[in-house]
C-alpha cells in the first residue's frame, strides 16, 4: 500500500490571504498543496493563473499540485512549470488526441505529469497513457466548484486504475479530486487512491490538523 498523503485544495481558501493559508496548511500537516486553475471556459469558474503559482511558491516548501481545467494547456505548461509547479495534471477532456504530446511536453519541462478525467469519462480514454503518469487523477465530481457531493462511479475507475498501476510494478500515484469527506475517505482509499484532495472538509473543518490527521488515518 503506498503512503496516503493529503492535497488540500487553496479553491476554499481566502484568496486574500493566500499565503497565510498556505502556510497553516503546512503547519496543519498537509503533504501537497492542490492548485485548482479555472480558465471560464473548460469550466464554468475563474480562478486564479501562473502569478498566484508562483507566489505561493514563495510561501511554502511544500509540492505544487497544479491542476489545470483550462483550454489548451499545452499554451501554459511551461509557465506553470517555470512558476513553481511540481506536478501539472491536464484533463483528457482538454486535450483528447493529443493528450499524450501534452504529458509529454510537461516531462520536458522538467516537472511530473498526470491526465484527469472527468466523471464521465471512461477510462479506456486514457488508458494508452496511465504508464507514462506521475499521477492519475479521478474526478468525483464535475470540475468547476468546491463543495459537491461524492460521485461514487468514481470508485470503480479507481480500482482499475489501481489494479493496472499495480500490475505495471511502476510508481504511480493515484488521486481522487472532489467530495472526499471524513466518512467517505475509507471506501476511496480502499479503492486505490493515495493521493486525497480535499476543499471545503479541510477548510471549513474548526481544526485542520485534526482533520488532514483524520483523512489520512
Ligand atoms: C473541483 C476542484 C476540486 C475542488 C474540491 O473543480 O478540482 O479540487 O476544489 O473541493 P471539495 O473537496 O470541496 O469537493
Ligand atoms: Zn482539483
Amino acid at each position: 500500500m503506498k503512503k496516503i498523503k493529503i492535497a488540500p485544495s487553496i479553491l476554499s481558501a481566502n484568496f486574500a490571504r493566500m499565503g497565510e493559508e498556505v502556510k497553516s496548511l503546512e503547519e496543519s500537516g498537509a503533504d501537497i498543496v492542490h492548485c485548482d486553475v479555472m480558465d471560464g471556459v473548460f469550466v464554468n469558474n475563474i480562478t486564479f493563473g501562473i502569478k498566484m503559482v508562483e507566489d505561493i511558491r514563495q510561501a511554502t516548501t511544500l509540492p505544487l499540485d497544479c491542476h489545470l481545467m483550462i483550454v489548451h494547456p499545452e499554451k501554459y505548461v511551461e509557465r506553470f512549470a517555470k512558476a513553481g509547479a511540481d506536478i501539472i495534471t491536464v484533463h483528457w477532456e482538454a486535450c483528447q488526441d493529443n493528450l499524450e504530446e501534452v504529458l509529454k511536453l510537461i516531462k520536458s519541462a522538467g516537472v511530473k505529469c498526470g491526465a484527469v478525467i472527468n466523471p464521465d469519462t471512461p477510462v479506456d480514454k486514457i488508458r494508452d497513457v496511465i504508464l507514462m503518469c506521475d499521477m492519475v487523477l479521478v474526478m468525483s465530481v464535475f470540475p468547476g466548484f468546491g463543495g459537491q457531493k461524492f460521485i461514487p462511479s468514481a470508485l470503480d475507475k479507481l480500482r482499475e486504475i489501481r489494479a493496472i498501476i499495480d500490475e505495471s510494478g511502476k510508481d504511480i500515484d493515484l488521486e481522487i479530486d472532489g467530495g472526499v469527506t471524513a466518512e467517505n475517505v475509507e471506501e476511496i482509499k480502499a479503492a486505490g487512491a493515495n493521493v486525497i484532495v480535499a476543499g471545503s472538509a479541510v477548510f471549513k473543518a474548526a481544526d485542520r490538523a485534526e482533520m488532514i490527521s483524520k483523512l489520512k488515518a
